[in-house]
């Protein structure tokens, strides 16, 4: 067995480096990519699920964050900013920790994740709350690095996030030996459906690859604008993590579903939640509500007649359940209280 040496080693011909720069990695990538087989019974599909929650800081931001900060220490940034609904600034805290550069992050108030607030916290990151949302967030960190240049922008605005995203289709691609025809996201800002189909795109021009997969995003229906071709001005879901109105990889995520002849769809609170519960009863894999959202999507392509039947698909679940403890006891009964007694455990448990 050898190390993975995270996203940049492993696909370094492909990742915008140059030699002699300092690599910034936790280790980033080589996530599995496991059957479900509830999932595959219940579409007639053959479904694989790439458990990118299995990323150091618990999401895909990790593969772009290697390169962004790798690259923002190239060029001698003291520090990086980033708005973000909380996946980008765990991501970014970490990163920037390990370079030993200062991180700051823009959130929207009382509207990111529990978990996701407690990693800025333990890296170290300066968080600045915005009463507003993420795309008032991404406005002023994107004016903010305009004007104050000593800060690095490392939203998936910035072209090496994507490049570095891209390395789960090359992941994909290897271990199949093929690309699923069918590839289902969750989208929110965009950058990874952009990312996922470059590296495709990448893989088929190279000849490793030889159809690329239809891409299916699936959006919530409360922050829907791919869905409905325009910026939504006040979005709304349980899913915070892509409670997003205007997606700043738009043209991108076009590109993607035209040139792959792929689809947006929305998908309800309820789908999110029940595709939530699915994954982690069934299935055994813990997700942020935010990742359901690709397999809420796939259930429903699967009923609507919108997937074949047949086909091979992968659903990349994007971020760790741990993320969000609150949504996960939303609705679960308070745990039992028993006294140290095996009989009284027996009992509570209906043993016989
Ligand atoms: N899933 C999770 C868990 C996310 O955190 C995000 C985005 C997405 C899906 C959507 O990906 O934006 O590339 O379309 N989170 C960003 C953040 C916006 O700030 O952490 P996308």
């Amino acid at each position: 067995l050898t190390r993975w040496p995270g996203v940049i080693e492993a696909y370094r011909e492909r990742m915008p480096v140059e030699p002699g720069w300092t690599v910034v990695t936790l280790g980033e990538g080589g996530t599995p990519l496991l059957p479900a087989p509830h999932l595959s019974a219940a579409t007639g599909c053959e479904v694989l699920l790439k458990v990118d929650g299995a990323n150091p800081t618990g999401s895909f931001k990790d593969r772009g964050m290697t390169m962004a900060v790798t690259h923002a220490l190239a060029e001698g940034k003291q520090g990086v900013l980033c708005a973000s609904t909380g996946n980008t600034s765990a991501s970014a805290a970490a990163y920037a920790t390990r370079a030993g550069m200062t991180c700051a992050v823009l959130v929207p108030r009382g509207k990111i994740a529990l978990g996701k607030l407690a990693q800025a916290v333990a890296h170290g990151a300066r968080i600045l709350q915005i009463d507003g949302n993420f795309d008032d967030c991404l406005e002023l960190a994107r004016k903010t690095t305009a004007d104050y240049p000593v800060a690095a922008l490392v939203n998936s605005v910035n072209p090496t996030r994507i490049a570095g995203q891209a390395s789960a289709a090359y992941e994909i691609c290897d271990e199949l030996g093929r690309a699923p025809d069918v590839h289902c996201l969750p989208v929110g800002n965009a950058g990874n459906i952009t990312a996922y189909w470059q590296g495709y795109k990448a893989y088929l021009a190279d000849g490793l690859i030889h159809t690329p997969p239809r891409m299916f995003g699936f959006q919530a229906a409360g922050a829907a604008p791919l869905v409905h071709g325009a910026p939504v001005a006040a979005p709304e879901t349980i899913a915070t993590a892509i409670r997003i109105g205007a997606p700043a990889s738009w043209a991108g995520a076009m590109t993607a579903r035209d040139e792959s002849d792929g689809r947006f769809a929305a998908v309800t609170d309820d789908e999110i939640l029940s595709a939530y519960r699915l994954l982690s009863a069934r299935e055994g894999v813990f997700v942020e509500p935010a990742s359901a959202a690709s397999v809420a999507g796939l259930l429903q392509s699967a009923s609507d007649g919108t997937l074949p039947r047949g086909s091979l698909v992968v659903c990349t679940v994007t971020g760790h359940g741990l993320k969000d403890p609150d949504s996960a006891l939303l609705t679960a009964p308070e745990p039992t209280v028993v006294p140290i007694d095996p009989g009284a455990v027996a009992a509570a448990l209906e043993l016989r």
